[in-house]
């Protein structure tokens, strides 16, 4: 995976860009197996208060994916496109979140507009389908360039374009409606996505039967977030005291 100028200033300028899929028809059989495998455990945990369950998801694909998110050609890509050398992963996840987010109660099976950053965070994620998001299957909605403007600016802008929807009776806290700007992603298997979760994101309905899985982590510099190590040491618990101080670096464990 060779990251050209022209797309880091595309991922720069636009917040995403697509890599061919990197982990071969092979790996992905092995991650649609283990993913399988593991569903009725994870749903069936009762995960510790504060962990996120997609990221325990994820965790739960076991060393294989420690092995993916560790080869050189992801970290050369993720120092490229984040500028320097010391990074780690402070994020992860795996599986549906649109099914996870829309267990609150809302009456559609949807992610609404939100940005996990901003203009002063700095990320690189790695996204594939293990199931490709058609049009129906909720695919991610991503507004280009929002990651480099102020939060305010583009939450406003969204609100207005909801509001100008006539549903709403008051303002709405919650914002899914169309921007004339925004890109949808058929996310195919074939393809990773690469980007920036600080670009203002959302996703569509989910009308479509069947499962909706992606598996996906984020780099980030030094000092940047470091969400998931109690998820990392929780569930490889009894083996992480003996990894090597490259890898508990890179999984954000720094002692
Ligand atoms: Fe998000």
């Amino acid at each position: 995976m060779n990251i050209s100028d022209t797309e880091l200033q595309h991922f720069e300028t636009h917040g995403f860009f697509f890599v061919p899929n990197p982990f071969g028809e092979e790996g992905m059989r092995k991650l649609d197996r283990i993913s399988q495998d593991n569903e009725a455990e994870w749903e069936a945990t009762d995960w510790p208060k504060g962990f996120n369950r997609l990221a325990c998801q994820f965790l739960m694909l076991g060393e294989p994916i420690l092995q993916f998110v560790e080869q050189p050609q992801f970290l050369e890509a993720g120092r490229k496109l984040l500028g320097c050398e010391e990074i780690h992963v402070g994020a992860c996840g795996s599986g549906d979140a649109s099914k996870v987010v829309s267990e609150d109660g809302r009456p559609v099976r949807q992610v609404h507009w939100h940005s996990d950053g901003g203009p002063d965070v700095h990320q690189v994620a790695f996204r594939t389908a293990l199931d490709r998001h058609d049009s129906s299957n909720a695919p991610l909605r991503v507004l280009p360039g929002s990651h480099r403007r102020p939060r305010e600016e583009v939450q406003c802008e969204l609100m207005q374009l909801e509001i100008a929807t006539g549903r709403h009776d008051t303002k709405p806290d919650q914002w899914s409606a169309e921007h004339p700007l925004e890109v949808s992603i058929i996310l195919d298997p074939r393809w990773t996505l690469v980007w920036t979760p600080s670009c203002w994101h959302a996703t569509g309905v989910k009308t479509a039967a069947g499962p909706r899985r992606a598996f996906g982590w984020n780099y980030f510099p030094k000092g940047g977030r470091k969400r998931d190590i109690e998820a990392v040491k929780h569930i490889f618990h009894g083996q992480w005291r003996a990894w090597t101080d490259e890898r508990k670096f890179l999984w954000g464990i720094d002692e």
